[in-house]
């Protein structure tokens, strides 16, 4: 791997643990004004600092995060339908890898819809995306997207996706944590991330998820809804970090949340002063 790739990947995995808080907040690309995430700079500011990398669409990017921060920037650049779709497996690539370069980001993504209708578009879409990324330096991420088919989520399914992502040569996957799990990290020969999904019923059901994809072999998180859908979305963050950095038990990290839940509104105004 180029230096320039080396070095793009090691500000988004930490090399210290080798593992990654990833904050997803590109869901407006095909949701538009998703619950909390109406106002992008509003719900983003406090989370950076504890963020390892930020997941945004350019247009996010542009108008929400001031270019003075430091958090390492993951690129959406697939795109091209919403959520009036039944079938949101029609995506293109959006973005160029110019302006990606541009913008100076740590790497791109886009989703890969498996046994879909438009399954080859999108993984010829990911081949196009690596050879350009393999030219400039730049790593991709591949998502195994369900669309609404949230039920497709099973190791079977995933392995198989996950697996064609790296095939084609994507530098990292994010896919979804799932029963026997073990087997899709198995089959990847790339790091995995895992993504959160629709918001779950308690902080517990969000703990637990990310401690079991890590002892079963994710190397992080690329998390949105179940961050920034928390109403208290800075312990949140902060527990989940205690997981992935430090090792932290389900029951350690409930605490770190617990105990940062108080703190929360004296946190915002740090990083906004
Ligand atoms: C979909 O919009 C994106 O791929 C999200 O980044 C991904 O689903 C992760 O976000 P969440 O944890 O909310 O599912």
């Amino acid at each position: 791997m180029d230096w320039g790739m080396k070095n793009r990947l090691s500000r988004m995995i930490k090399p210290s643990t080798g593992r990654s808080v990833m904050l997803a907040a590109d869901h407006g690309y095909f949701m538009g004004p998703t619950r909390k995430l109406e106002n992008p700079r509003k719900m983003l500011e406090p989370l950076l600092p504890f963020a390892d990398t930020v997941a945004v669409t350019r247009g996010i990017l542009r108008t929400s995060i001031d270019p003075e921060w430091d958090t390492p920037i993951l690129l959406r650049v697939s795109g091209g339908t919403s959520i009036l779709k039944d079938d949101l497996s029609d995506e293109e690539i959006t973005t160029s890898m110019t302006d990606a370069v541009r913008l100076n980001v740590s790497a791109v993504a886009l989703s890969i819809f498996v046994g879909t209708n438009h399954e080859k578009q999108s993984l010829v879409n990911l081949s196009r995306l690596v050879n350009e990324g393999e030219e400039f330096g730049m790593p991709v991420m591949a998502i195994t997207a369900v669309g609404k088919e949230l039920k497709k989520r099973d190791a079977k399914y995933l392995a198989l996706s996950c697996r064609l992502a790296a095939e084609i040569g994507a530098h990292i996957v994010k896919t979804y944590y799932c029963d026997n799990f073990r087997k899709v990290v198995d089959g990847s020969p790339v790091p995995l991330v895992v993504a959160g999904g629709p918001k779950l019923d308690t902080e517990l059901d969000v703990l637990n998820l990310v401690y079991n994809a890590l002892q079963e072999g994710a190397i992080g998180v690329d998390m949105g809804r179940n961050i920034w859908q928390n109403d208290y979305p800075v312990a949140m963050i902060k527990a989940i970090r205690a997981i992935v950095h430090e090792k932290a038990t389900v029951k350690e990290a409930m605490q770190v949340y617990t105990d940062n839940k108080g703190r929360a509104t004296e946190q915002v105004a740090i990083h906004r002063s």
